[in-house]
């Protein structure tokens, strides 16, 4: 049978206490609806999200990442129900499943909700609902059985102290035959502690009405952790980026003290690589073989070549490293950094909107931003580009194999032609053309037994 997803998120999210609306919070970096819909998308021949306020906010994020989800407003919060009635027509004319979820179970995956959807359709439920038995059941809807019979399910604010005893819990996701939900979505009330119109009362309705209803218990309770407050999205952060780690693991990348080490959700490790804890590799980031990533580092949204070092401490964010490169320790490369093949980027060292050709060495204490450094150039301690006046920012434009002496300052907009050498200690403010050495600093004076002069004692050897 033919199966629709729908995704309850337009709840307030109050217990997360944020103005920002719960389901767009990150777990390992990727926003908690995105993980759902992620999770649902090859289940579902077409997905709606119910979202509530922010709307327009919510939709373009939504549409740059899933263009093709149904988008639908609910006005009011009142309740899962109501949520659901919202969008009435993306099931009205629809003869086939239809999967309800929240949009805050992060650690949803495919293969759980594929086994469900599976049990469903084989028994060819009128309704089925995923249980699972946690740890801790407070917070959750408690199932109410009689025999192996579905009764229904009791809110935890509605719970009489016996319910709450019950370990089943709801885990928010159910199929529903389509036509059902048309005809019996309005016959939910809202008699209740919350006085909301719940979802989690169709089923009873259902079973009234002599339906088929089917409660399923998963196998893997921690793929339905809710995230309704921020313990419980810590939680779900770690068991996330765990699986990650373990994933990453058995595809060959070595990860040592593991637990000191984050790699998001989107990250990519291609495997001999090894990462020393602790570590943050995060966001877009994508790593080739070979690579050793050295405790300390942090790491964002870059991509790094083979067999390159990351010396400890290191902090990288959107930058782009090719093979065979060393970088830091203690080096900052800001965004915009391209470091070519076989660069060495050394301690203190930090880089923005600059380009670093194959072979460059800028090994200690520097500052290199909006700039060009051809092939081999090797750039002493202490080269400062001096790209900011006070208004705008200047470009420095260095050719290949340049020497550029400790201690320069180079006051860009400024060239350095190639084969060219700045003396140590110079301050360059206007072009150097093509092989020459420009050098500017004060002429060295030497005033013999100046001490004696002045009446100091000088004893000498
Ligand atoms: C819900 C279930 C509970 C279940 C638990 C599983 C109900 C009444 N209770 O409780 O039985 O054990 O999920 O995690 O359904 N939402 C709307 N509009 C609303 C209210 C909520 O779209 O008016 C959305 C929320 O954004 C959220 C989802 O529905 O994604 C669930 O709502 P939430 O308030 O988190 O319900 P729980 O209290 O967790
Ligand atoms: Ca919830």
């Amino acid at each position: 049978m033919k199966t629709r997803a729908l995704i309850l998120a337009a709840g307030e999210g109050t217990r997360m206490r944020s103005q920002l609306s719960k389901v767009f919070h990150e777990v390992a970096g990727i926003p908690i609806l995105f993980r759902v819909c992620q999770a649902v998308g090859p289940l579902s021949e077409k997905t709606a999200v119910v979202l509530g306020k922010n709307f327009n906010q919510s939709k373009v994020k939504i549409h740059a990442l899933y263009p093709d989800v149904s988008l639908f407003h609910q006005n009011e919060r009142l309740g899962t129900g109501h949520a659901a009635s919202c969008a009435l027509p993306f099931y009205k004319n629809f003869d086939g499943y239809v999967l309800v979820l929240p949009g805050d179970l992060p650690l949803l995956r495919t293969e759980s909700l594929s086994q469900f959807l599976k049990q469903a359709q084989t028994e060819e439920v009128d309704c089925a609902i995923l249980a699972f038995k946690p740890e801790n059941p407070s917070g959750y809807g408690r199932i109410v059985s009689f025999g192996n019979t579905f009764v229904s399910i009791v809110e935890e604010k509605d719970a009489s102290p016996e319910e709450k005893n019950i370990p089943l819990v709801n885990g928010g996701v159910y199929v529903f035959r389509a036509r059902h939900l048309v005809e019996f979505i309005h016959s939910i009330g809202n008699h209740n502690v919350q006085n909301e119109y719940y979802l989690t009362d169709l089923p009873a309705i259902l079973a009234e009405k002599g339906f088929n209803i089917r409660v399923f218990t998963a196998e893997n309770p921690d793929d339905f952790l809710g995230v309704n407050n921020r313990a419980q999205l810590a939680a779900a952060d770690q068991t996330a980026v765990n699986r990650k780690k373990h994933d990453l693991m058995l595809s060959g990348v070595t990860i040592l003290n593991p637990e000191s080490v984050r790699i998001e959700e989107a990250v990519e490790i291609e495997p001999d690589t090894c990462i020393y804890g602790p570590a943050h590799i995060l966001g877009d980031t994508k790593i080739q073989s070979g690579c050793v990533i050295q405790a300390g580092t942090v790491i964002q949204d870059t991509t790094i070549g083979e067999n390159c070092q990351i010396k400890p401490y290191s902090v990288i964010t959107e930058s782009t490293i090719s093979a065979n490169c060393s970088v830091g320790p203690m080096a900052h490369l800001r965004p915009g950094t391209v470091l070519k093949a076989s660069v060495k980027v050394g301690n203190f060292v930090e880089t923005k909107k600059a380009t670093l050709h194959q072979g460059v060495k800028a090994s200690h204490l520097s500052y290199l931003g909006d700039t060009e450094i051809g092939e081999e150039s090797n750039i002493g301690a202490g080269t400062i580009t001096c790209n900011y006046d006070g208004e705008k920012k200047h470009h420095t434009e260095i050719g290949r194999h340049v020497f550029i002496g400790s201690d320069s300052q180079l006051v860009a907009p400024v060239t350095i032609g190639e084969n060219s050498y700045v003396g140590a200690g110079s301050t360059i403010t206007r072009n150097v053309p093509p092989c020459s050495l420009a050098i500017s600093r004060a002429r060295q004076t030497i005033i013999r037994d100046w001490p004696k002069k002045k009446g100091k004692k000088c004893s000498q050897s």
